[in-house]
């Protein structure tokens, strides 16, 4: 870690897990926590809560939590030590200058160091592409259409002929084959041993939100195959949670994006103005990537390819930028390919026509599915009305629904009444409509076996009920706790206790993945439902005997025959066990 524990807890401590969160989620109080809507996922009722007591945050729907720097990290998507920065300045702090030495170099967090390779190579491909080597790259760039200022703003550049140029470049820098092979540059394979990735290639580096450089593209300059290639996930790079163009459309104040299928045409469009473009990163728009957008904008308009594949991929994100609580719209794109072609063709301001004009998301699902059925005759054409009053079902409030059932009524000319009597016989024969799929999608947290469960949740009453401790210590200690996290979250929790000083995000602080980190925010947001403290002090009770029963038989299977000490102190704890029985616990208010 760069900085001592101490200035890392007065930074915490500095920053109010509340306020800051408040920053970017509305929050409301409930009881001792506060709740909103979850940026981690989407939802429409509120299952993210903030608890000013514990100064960490945690979500009963997806299971994201943590505290104030996991929040950062994973919101803003920084790095720890970019966290640490960001809550400093925030609190007015001012951090230590680093020397940066070569043991620092060494200490410095994988992805802080895999960013930083991204960012040399990204300069590397730059430079690049202006030498007499990057010629014809810079030649093809031109050709198809972008000024100076675009390949520039864009930082594009040129991979070299040669398959082992960024490599030894890089091992002159004195980068190391591991970190190489992490950084997903190089490809590694027996015959060849370590080689670049990337040769004669035109070079999309792809940014986060923040402008760091977390991937690559790589385009050949022709007709080659394959067209493009791209860095494969790394570290730092998780396709499904980022979009191409996004540093730039997050300040373009528009109040919409321009999502589009690749590299060109949102390059295209930002030079010819539109500088709200966006493209998922060869993929599926995924529900992650609706969320990050519903973060900036309520609208999207999709500018897919007009090809068959396109229309495909547009009727597969509108239901999840339905879900997201993002309205979508179709910009018809005939008879042009895509927005790039589209744009060269006709010019920024035909191009403003054409999204002007785009079509209701709904309207568009309803034209494609117009194409799978004969309109002319009868038969085919009642069994598409009925396919429609089906997902005419999605509408839940009944005047959108009547406005949908008119819009199509007339676009058709079809009785209004005929068509909304179809929608209730539909309704009335209990149909569900598919929507429900969707919503039902979001992550549940695996089921896991109970035994994890009781453990998490005597940590949690842990620190909810302090006064629990004193009874709690005589039969259970960190060791009881089976599952490896649990036991040393506990060690550090009975000595905060010990200490008389609870602090439970604290604890927080010392695992550096954010996924420890969540993990660690669940052992303290660990409910049952009890509704007097009669049943909680029983459930209380009942759960130590749990948690012990399952230590001594767990000891009782893995101890060695000659370990005294432990056959002992297993016969100890089976008498306390006993005694357990006897005992009544109580249980004063919550801190
Ligand atoms: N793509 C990819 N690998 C391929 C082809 C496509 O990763 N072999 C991704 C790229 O992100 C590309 C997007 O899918 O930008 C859309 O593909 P396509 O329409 O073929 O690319 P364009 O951006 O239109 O490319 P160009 O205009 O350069 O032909
Ligand atoms: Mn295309």
């Amino acid at each position: 870690m760069y900085y001592s524990e101490d200035l890392i807890e007065e930074i915490r401590l500095r920053n109010d897990i509340v306020d800051v969160i408040s920053g970017y989620v509305k929050l409301q109080r409930k009881g001792s926590s506060y709740f909103g809507l979850c940026p981690f996922h989407n939802e429409k009722s509120p299952s993210f809560s903030v608890s000013p007591d514990k100064q960490m945050y945690y979500c009963f729907g997806c299971g994201a939590g943590g505290n104030v720097f996991t929040f950062i990290m994973e919101y803003e998507n920084y790095t720890f030590p970019e966290a640490v920065k960001f809550l400093a300045d925030r609190a007015g702090i001012e951090l230590p200058s680093q020397e940066r030495n070569e043991q620092m170099r060494q200490q410095q967090d994988l992805k802080t160091q895999i960013l930083n390779l991204n960012k040399q190579a990204a300069n590397y491909y730059y430079y690049q592409l202006y030498t007499e080597n990057g010629t014809q790259a810079m030649e093809y760039l031109k050709e198809r259409g972008l000024s100076a200022e675009t390949i520039k703003k864009f930082g594009l550049g040129f991979s070299n002929k040669y398959s082992d140029d960024l490599y030894r470049y890089l091992k002159k820098k004195g980068v190391s084959d591991e970190m190489l092979k992490q950084s997903g540059l190089m490809n590694v394979d027996e015959r060849h041993g370590m080689y670049d990735k990337f040769w004669n290639r035109v070079i999309f580096p792809i940014q986060d939100i923040h402008g760091r450089v977390i991937g690559f593209g790589g385009r050949v300059m022709g007709d080659g195959k394959p067209k493009y290639l791209n860095s494969p996930e790394t570290i730092v790079f998780d396709k499904s949670r980022n979009l191409y163009g996004l540093n730039v459309a997050r300040t373009s104040r528009k109040r919409y994006f321009l999502l589009c299928e690749g590299y060109m045409d949102v390059i295209s469009m930002h030079q010819a103005g539109f500088t709200n473009a966006v493209a998922s990163l060869g993929t599926a728009l995924t529900t992650q990537q609706a969320s990050l957008i519903k973060r900036y904008v309520e609208e999207v308009i999709l500018t897919y390819d007009s090809d068959e594949a396109g229309r495909k991929a547009a009727l597969r994100a509108i239901p999840i930028l339905k879900a997201a609580g993002i309205t979508a719209k179709v910009l018809h794109m005939e008879p042009y390919k895509d927005p790039d072609e589209c744009i060269k063709a006709e010019g920024a301001e035909k191009f403003q026509e054409r999204i002007d004009k785009a079509q209701n998301s709904f309207l568009f699902e309803i034209s494609v599915l117009e194409k799978n059925y004969q309109m002319s005759d009868p038969q085919s054409k009642t069994a598409f009305f009925r396919e429609v009053a089906a997902k005419l079902m999605e509408f839940e409030q009944e005047l959108e629904r009547e406005n949908y059932i008119e819009a199509i009524a007339v676009h058709y000319g079809v009785g209004f009444e005929n068509l909304r009597k179809m929608v209730n016989q539909l309704a009335m024969k209990g149909y569900v409509p598919k929507t429900e799929e969707y919503r039902k999608e979001r992550k549940v947290p695996e089921k896991e076996d109970g035994m994890k469960k009781s453990q998490r949740l005597l940590l949690t009453w842990l620190i909810e009920y302090p006064d629990l401790f004193e009874t709690v210590k005589q039969y259970i200690s960190p060791e009881d706790f089976t599952e490896e996290l649990y036991c040393t979250v506990a060690e550090m929790l009975y000595e905060q206790q010990e200490r008389g000083e609870l602090n439970p995000a604290k604890i927080i602080n010392y695992f550096n993945d954010p996924q420890q980190q969540r993990q660690v925010a669940e052992l303290f947001n660990t409910t049952v439902l009890v509704e007097t403290k009669e049943s909680l002090e029983k459930a209380v009770k009942e759960t130590i005997a749990r948690v012990m029963e399952n230590s001594l038989s767990h000891r009782t299977a893995t101890l060695e025959p000659t370990d005294l000490a432990g056959l002992q102190k297993l016969v100890a704890d089976k008498r306390k066990m006993q005694g357990l029985a006897k005992m009544t616990i109580h249980i004063s208010d919550r801190r």
